[in-house]
């Protein structure tokens, strides 16, 4: 599903909601994305009980240079981090349930990033590489119930995204694949007014005519942006709440009704759109050549909300 036809919407207005919401990680986990310290790349090219080391990546590259893709930012650098994901080792933790021992990494992509789910479906006009969580197989219980996602991203200054180029940064794909129940995007975005591409767009159903701007941020650089997203699969609603690099989560918009239904695999990459694609941007897209851009990311979990909990710091 990638006819898109969102419009740019004003920022949604900022409210904070009185709802159950707790200092600490504390809520039951559905899963944890949050990359152990001693992860490499031969880690993540193997089962490794965190991501899918299948999906999703070009092709045309073997399986050892997959991983290629996937880099450690190396802790130590004094970089900013994450809400939810600490540098281990070289930082000192806050307090002692604030070292949770995981590192951000980052998602590249190249020229070579083109994926080919099947040998007649070669996405030549997308360049693309996203990491899937391994218990997230399209029908499990992460897309049931009331469910909170929890991701972080921060630019890397050395590779730097096209802002010409329309970007998917996390997204919920359906198990049918006909749509996105919510989409995290950047740069240009297709088929609308794009006032400034340098901006966090945090979309509903990309099936909606014209989906929903849940809410958007300056993709200020140098720092994490925190997001964590509340779907209520039964309900069919979302609610966005958002920080910078330590500080707790704020609730930016109220319960927002949002088709969530169809299950489906949570998404966190890069997927860079062509173009002047037309109606086939997934094969006709045009993509510039000597690609090396990426995006950091740190703090992907899924809690249980179900009882109205919600982790705003860890
Ligand atoms: C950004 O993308 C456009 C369109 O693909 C391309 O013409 C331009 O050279 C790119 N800019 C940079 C700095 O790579």
């Amino acid at each position: 599903m990638y006819s898109i036809m969102a419009s740019y919407h004003s920022l949604v207005s900022f409210l904070v909601m009185a709802t159950t919401l707790v200092a600490s990680q504390q809520c039951d986990l559905q899963f944890d994305g949050r990359v152990p310290s001693d992860f490499n790349a031969a880690t993540l090219n193997t089962d490794n009980g965190v991501f899918d080391p299948n999906n999703v990546f070009g092709q045309e590259v073997v399986r050892v240079k997959i991983f290629t893709n996937v880099n450690r930012v190396e802790p130590g650098l004094g970089g900013p981090t994450s809400r939810f994901t600490i540098i281990a080792r070289t930082q000192p933790p806050l307090d002692t349930d604030f070292d949770v021992g995981t590192i951000p990494i980052e998602v590249t992509i190249s020229d070579d990033s083109i994926f080919a789910p099947s040998a007649d479906n070669v996405q030549t006009g997308f360049r693309r590489a996203e990491l899937l969580i391994a218990s997230n197989d399209g029908t499990d219980a992460s897309t049931t119930g009331v469910k909170t996602l929890h991701f972080s991203v921060m630019k890397d200054a050395s590779r730097p995204l096209n802002l010409t180029h329309e970007y998917q940064l996390v997204f919920l794909e359906s198990n049918d694949f006909s749509t996105n129940q919510f989409v995290l995007k950047t740069g240009t975005i297709l088929g609308a007014d794009t006032a400034d591409p340098d901006t966090l767009q945090l979309f509903g159903n990309v099936n909606a005519n014209p989906p929903q701007t849940l809410f958007a941020t300056p993709f200020t650089e140098d720092v994490f942006h925190n997001f964590a997203v509340t779907l209520d699969f039964d309900a069919l609603t979302t609610q966005v709440f958002y920080s910078q690099d330590n500080d707790a989560l704020v609730a930016q918009t109220e319960t927002l009704a949002n088709d969530v239904s169809g299950q489906g695999q949570f998404h966190f990459g890069v997927l860079k759109k062509g173009l002047n694609g037309g109606d086939d941007i997934v094969k006709n897209g045009e993509q510039e050549q000597g690609i090396d851009e990426g995006i950091i990311f740190g703090g992907i979990f899924e809690e249980d909300s179900s009882s109205g909990c919600i982790s705003l710091s860890v």
